[in-house]
């Protein structure tokens, strides 16, 4: 986002509900009735999580990634979390300066490690820091939807189901979403069966998509790439983006992942080392 403050650049994207959305301000969708609505695709997602920033040395492999999707462009990206080390305000402020050197739009969701609390309140620090109205929220970039979600679990990583209100959350996003039209989920933690760490309640939450078109649930903490699907769904994680921290799979290779999507919205993936 060259000479414009990202913040800047998120008042200049308001612009309804056939543009991109400004995570912080779209976090209810507006009623179906009165959404203008587009033609889907083709869309082209990139995703990558856990940079483990803690101090101006750290940035320095994460910086090469975002060369590297800079150079790979798309649509926008999705930040999955671990984007801090202790949830510390120089650490997220570190991430949002680095996050901002992208030249596409890009969509933040908190990460155990950027949480500071252990119990269920809600992450003001990150959502301040990022300019969002709540770390759970929804956008329509393309005709597809996104969900955004924050577990709401804090440092709990142990004990990830997603928290009673953010079901409530989801449930009513979902409320104003036609059920033939496109979705992407995201969040920290993964969903697929067999993950480590996949969210507790991944079964309950997936109910709540039954018979929508959820194309993908993107995620990331495993430091591992994944993907499988479920009932025709895309599931993912993907390698970290750390120079502070390895793959918790053994693997050696990091970097991002993108998301290719056409007009009949068949999504497929694919991982890219950056060195
Ligand atoms: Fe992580």
């Amino acid at each position: 986002m060259k000479n414009m403050t990202r913040k800047q650049f998120l008042e200049a994207m308001t612009v309804g509900v056939a543009g991109i959305m400004a995570p912080g301000l779209m976090t209810g969708c507006s009623s179906p009735g009165k959404r203008h609505r587009q033609n889907p695709g083709p869309v082209k997602i990139l995703s990558f999580g856990d940079m483990h920033l803690l101090d101006s040395p750290s940035t320095a492999y994460p910086r090469k990634v975002i060369q590297a999707m800079n150079a790979e462009g798309g649509d926008l990206v999705l930040a999955c979390g671990d984007l801090g080390t202790d949830g510390k305000r120089s650490e997220l402020e570190l991430a949002r300066d680095v996050l901002d050197e992208l030249t596409m739009p890009y969509y933040p969701v908190v990460g155990n490690h950027d949480a500071l609390y252990t119990g269920e309140q809600e992450e003001t620090l990150f959502s301040e820091i990022f300019s969002l109205k709540q770390n759970n929220y929804h956008f329509v970039t393309k005709g597809i939807h996104f969900i955004a979600i924050d577990h709401g679990c804090g440092k709990k990583y142990r004990d990830n189901s997603v928290r009673p209100r953010v079901m409530a959350w989801i449930k009513e996003t979902l409320t104003d979403i036609p059920d033939d039209e496109p979705m992407i989920f995201f969040s920290h933690y993964p969903f697929a069966k067999g993950i480590t760490y996949q969210t507790k309640n991944a079964a309950d939450v997936q109910a709540l998509f039954k018979g929508r078109k959820l194309l993908a649930m993107v995620g990331a903490h495993f430091h591992g790439n994944t993907e499988q699907r479920e009932n025709g769904i895309l599931m993912t994680t993907t390698a970290c983006c750390s120079g502070t921290r390895g793959n918790h799979d053994g693997t050696k290779a990091k970097g991002y992942r993108v998301f290719h999507i056409d007009n009949q919205m068949k999504i497929t993936t694919e991982f890219k080392e950056v060195k």
